[in-house]
């Protein structure tokens, strides 16, 4: 079909309608226990709009293949959740598309890895990312297979920078994953690979900052991996672990600083040199652009880089297809055009979008595909708020959640506006900090957040759809699958969970401008956070594009 911009009127939602959107970052649903941090704080406003199921509230699905992820096995993430709901499709993520290159070896065949494998032969390949399964900014297995491709193909020194997880994955599960990479280094040194660990830190300290929360982040991984340079120094990543875990308990992996890693010279086993080929492992971009960017413009003022190496760099992915970063990338990134963003300015509806730093594009560069920039400054308003720097989420647990829900209510109120976009991350931010008490504050906050949105909504006539990217805050511990009990640990306390859920998460529309008789259809049970787009651009008046997946409403008069 020939496609085109302008939409179709919608029959019963009428145009010029204010459209509140508002995405709970980290908030699915699961049974009502104890260690279901939404369950236990007090969230009077969003218990009253649970009351309104299944006509105006009903679970969707945020993980797996209905985000575009490899398998069902995988738990929800932000980038692949605001993908979904912005874009209102599924589209096959960063994860799956890597496996498929490894596995077909396309990988090898693309521009991107000829030009690093160019350094093969002479210099040292670096390899830099998050270790561990998580699947969610990278995953071991695909580093695994990445390191032999190239050790195959001529790669005679390997190093490997690594960032510890303990987020998306079990706090203090980082030895398990060094453990895998140092056995199958043995592998690679058997091809005749000189390959070992250079350099580390955890994910949150070191190197994965993202929206330029803090570049210091950055500037303390490119010491390490790049000069060889960090204020603990030791001969293995295991002894690293065990000496500042020792040094200091309470370290999580993610907060691990950055240490490298010297031979019995004491000299660092694996700085970044003049023609070294450099490849960031991780294919998902939030975590990596602020990395990539160091590496990769020859233009660059965001801290001192020292005595630029003269590299041959390259993302697994291209982060930024807009502003072509990395230049040099190993696979396609999902090509995810036609964003609802993008049709509501062909339609002249103007909106804004806000959140704070550490979430913030994800309400706009994710929401709109991986895109940096606005479809029309005209016509939308992005507005940042500035997260509060150098403070542990567990120890600020209401984050910006009333400050974002004030400034939305105004933007709503202002007349300004016809969609008001929103992400509130503290069910995530704190989620992932495993602090139960400290979430139950951070959901208590989100729910106050909430009435203040829904109020201007109603002072407006407006209509507002409330839903969340993936779980998190609602499962604190691990549970046994077939049980659903909380596994216990050797003290007989539940195992704390940190990362992201496989659990549906709730779908809420409402408000005086919603048009009587208008609900929830009861013919799409397994629907997904990319049924959400159809639903929003109808409450603007519009039929949804014919490609994006079906609208959750219909209308039945009384
Ligand atoms: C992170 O980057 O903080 C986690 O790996 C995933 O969290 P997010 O998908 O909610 O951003
Ligand atoms: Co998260």
């Amino acid at each position: 079909r020939p496609h085109r911009w302008r939409l179709r009127h919608h029959p019963v939602c009428r145009r010029g309608k204010k459209v509140m959107i508002i995405i709970l970052d980290g908030w699915g649903e699961q049974i009502p226990d104890d260690f279901n941090s939404i369950n236990v704080a007090p969230t009077p406003t969003m218990d009253a709009l649970k009351k309104t199921a299944p006509d105006r509230w009903r679970l969707v699905r945020a993980h797996g293949l209905s985000v575009g992820l490899p398998s069902d096995e995988d738990m929800g993430n932000s980038e692949v959740g605001h993908n979904a709901l912005g874009a209102g499709r599924i589209f096959t993520q960063g994860a799956g598309l890597v496996d498929q290159a490894l596995a077909t070896g396309k990988l090898y065949e693309g521009a991107g890895f000829k030009y690093i494998s160019s350094a093969f032969a002479q210099n040292t390949l670096h390899l830099m990312g998050l270790l561990s399964d998580g699947g969610v900014h990278s995953r071991l297995d695909q580093l695994l297979l990445l390191m032999k491709g190239c050790a195959e193909r001529g790669a005679k020194r390997i190093r490997v920078h690594i960032l510890l997880d303990g987020r998306d994955v079990a706090p203090g599960s980082a030895p398990k994953y060094i453990d895998i990479l140092e056995k199958e280094f043995v592998d690679i040194r058997n091809m005749g690979c000189d390959a070992c660990i250079a350099s580390g830190g955890g994910r949150m300290a070191v190197t994965m900052d993202r929206y330029e929360n803090d570049w210091g982040v950055v500037k303390i991984g490119w010491d390490a991996q790049v000069r060889g340079e960090a204020p603990h120094k030791f001969a293995t990543a295991m002894e690293a672990l065990k000496n500042l875990k020792e040094a200091n308990p309470k370290l999580d992996d993610q907060y691990f600083p950055p240490f490298v890693i010297v031979g019995p010279d004491g000299n660092a086993e694996g700085p970044i040199l003049d023609n070294d080929a450099v490849v960031s492992f991780n294919f998902r971009a939030d975590r990596m652009v602020m990395a990539a960017k160091a590496f990769d413009l020859e233009e660059f003022d965001k801290f001192d880089r020292g005595v630029m190496p003269k590299i041959k760099y390259a993302g697994m992915l291209q982060y930024d297809a807009d502003i072509e970063l990395p230049k040099h990338y190993l696979v396609t990134p999902p090509l995810i055009e036609k964003t609802s963003g993008e049709y509501l300015v062909h339609n002249y509806v103007k909106s804004w979008a806000c959140s704070e730093t550490v979430k913030f594009g994800h309400v706009t560069f994710v929401w709109n595909g991986n895109r940096s920039g606005m479809f029309s400054s005209s016509l939308e308003k992005y507005v940042e708020i500035p997260s509060n720097k150098g403070i542990p989420f567990n120890d600020n647990p209401e984050m910006k959640a009333i400050a974002i829900a004030e400034k939305a209510r105004d933007a709503l109120l202002s007349g300004k506006f016809d969609h008001v976009r929103v992400n509130i991350a503290n069910g995530d931010m704190v989620g992932h900090t495993g602090d139960f008490k400290a979430t139950i504050s951070a959901c208590e906050a989100v729910d106050r957040a909430v009435k203040i949105m829904l109020d201007a909504v109603e002072e407006v006539k407006g209509i507002f759809l409330i839903t969340a990217d993936h779980g998190n805050a609602e499962d604190m511990v691990k549970r046994n699958a077939k049980t659903g009990e909380p596994i216990l640990n050797s003290a007989g306390e539940p195992e704390v969970l940190t990362s992201h859920t496989c659990n549906p998460v709730p779908c809420i529309i409402g408000g005086p401008g919603l048009p009587k008789g208008v609900k929830f259809r009861t013919d799409l049970p397994n629907a997904g956070l990319a049924n959400v787009a159809a639903t929003f651009i109808n409450f603007h008046g519009f039929e949804a594009p014919w490609d994006y997946e079906p609208t959750l409403i219909e209308y039945k008069e009384d």
